[in-house]
């Protein structure tokens, strides 16, 4: 019976689909009660990482300004008339955490919800990126309401890049060469090679390489902007690296970089990740071990093989176990090539 009259009901056109027009109240019940059921089933197997650090949240921010606030707003800042006039609007986030679990949070950034207007994450298999917004939702300072209503900015409709330089923008995460990124997934890019960064860039640009921070940056980029920013990091000095004394493992780690692994069959990453090779071959020296560590584990799972140069280095990450991953990753942490040689690794060498 009641699937009989939904269906006339849709049939006779009376329904009004109308954005000024709320639900009848019944009809937003049912529907706020059918989301929050569906979420809640759906996350159920979502397991949390550890999101104590506070650089993650602080990542976590810096992607939020541009590629949430446009519709949500931000603290301290006032909502913009076109998205408050979305039915449902998308409110304002301050009380997220409050009102969801840590893993519904996580589904919904995830994987939006149908018929909101709310977007799933563009980097369709990196869930590893969601977590630093996650993070940010949950330390979300309250509203500063203390700002009288005509002082309040309100963030622009656009997404992406929202200031009259795109470098201020990129320096909010990657440092400024002499400030470290703001977390240890975000690559230092100063001093990094031209080919590679603008090669990156038109990857992020057309969703070749994925990420769900980098891509809606990189896609209001024009080719002009893109080897103008190439150039200007490319001739920027590489960050001094912090070296750090190594121990068993960094020697470890320094001998399948400069040596490689012949039984495995695994050429030594200097052969290609030098000053002198082709310009498309990155510097690893100076990325954290936390970044490599995560991008070793995309070429990996083939998330980052999509591209001729993504395909020759997953077929090396493939041949590495975890335990060399662990290695080279803590190499590069202590500094890569320009940390002092431990004992050990000097005896062994040569
Ligand atoms: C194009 C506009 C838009 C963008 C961009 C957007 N959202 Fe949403 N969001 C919505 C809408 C619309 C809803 C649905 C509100 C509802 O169902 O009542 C929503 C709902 C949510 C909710 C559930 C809110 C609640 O408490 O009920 C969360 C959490 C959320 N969004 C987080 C985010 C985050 C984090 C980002 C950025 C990564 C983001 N959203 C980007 C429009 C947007
Ligand atoms: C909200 C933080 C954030 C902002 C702002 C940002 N980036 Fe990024 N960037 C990242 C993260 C995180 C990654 C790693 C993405 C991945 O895993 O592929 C990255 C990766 C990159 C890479 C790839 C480097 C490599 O070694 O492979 C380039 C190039 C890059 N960003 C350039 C820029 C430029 C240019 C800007 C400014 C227009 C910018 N980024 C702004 C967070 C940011
Ligand atoms: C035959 C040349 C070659 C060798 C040998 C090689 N790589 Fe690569 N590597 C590449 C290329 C090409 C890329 C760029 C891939 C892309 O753009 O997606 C790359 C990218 C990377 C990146 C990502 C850097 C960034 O900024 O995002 C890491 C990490 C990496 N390689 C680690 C290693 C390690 C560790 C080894 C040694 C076990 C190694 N590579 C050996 C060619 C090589």
């Amino acid at each position: 019976m009641v699937a009989i009259g939904l269906g006339l009901l849709a049939v006779s056109g009376l329904y009004n689909v109308a954005a000024t027009r709320p639900h009848f109240r019944p009809v937003d019940h049912l529907i706020k009660f059918a989301l929050r059921r569906s979420i809640s089933l759906h996350s159920l197997g979502v397991l949390l990482p550890d999101l104590t650090d506070p650089a993650l949240a602080q990542l976590g921010r810096e992607h939020f300004a541009t590629g949430c606030a446009p519709c949500h707003s931000q603290p301290g800042h006032a909502r913009h008339p076109i998205a408050r006039g979305m039915l449902p609007s998308p409110p304002r986030l301050e009380g997220a955490a409050s009102r969801w679990e840590t893993r519904e949070l996580f589904w919904i950034v995830r994987h939006g919800l149908k018929f909101t207007g709310m977007p799933a994450w563009t980097g369709r298999d990196r869930d590893d990126e969601v977590w630093a917004v996650v993070a940010y939702l949950q330390r979300m300072p309250h509203d500063d309401d203390t700002v009288p209503a005509r002082e309040k900015r309100t963030p622009a409709l656009g997404f992406g890049i929202d200031e009259p330089s795109p470098l201020a923008r990129c320096a909010a995460c990657h440092g400024d060469g002499r400030r470290r990124p703001v977390h240890a997934s975000v690559p230092v890019l100063h001093g990094q090679k031209e080919g590679y960064l603008a090669r990156a860039l038109s990857e992020y640009h057309d969703g070749r390489r994925q990420s769900g921070i980098m891509e809606p940056l990189a896609a209001v980029l024009s080719a002009e902007d893109i080897g103008r920013i190439a150039r200007h990091f490319a001739e920027a000095d590489r960050p001094a690296a912090v070296a750090r004394p190594g121990d068993a493992r960094v020697a470890r780690g320094r001998r399948i970089f400069r040596e490689g692994v012949p039984r495995q069959e695994l050429p030594a990453c200097r052969s290609c990740h030098a000053p002198e090779t082709s310009a498309q071959f990155p510097l690893l020296d100076g990325l954290s071990g936390h970044y490599v560590e995560a991008q070793l584990g995309l070429f990996r799972s083939g998330v980052r093989s999509g591209t001729t140069h993504g395909r020759i280095m997953s077929v090396i990450a493939e041949r590495l176990s975890p335990e060399q991953i662990a290695d080279i990753a803590a190499f590069l942490d202590s500094g890569g090539e320009r940390a002092p040689v431990p004992a050990e690794a000097r005896r062994e060498g040569e």
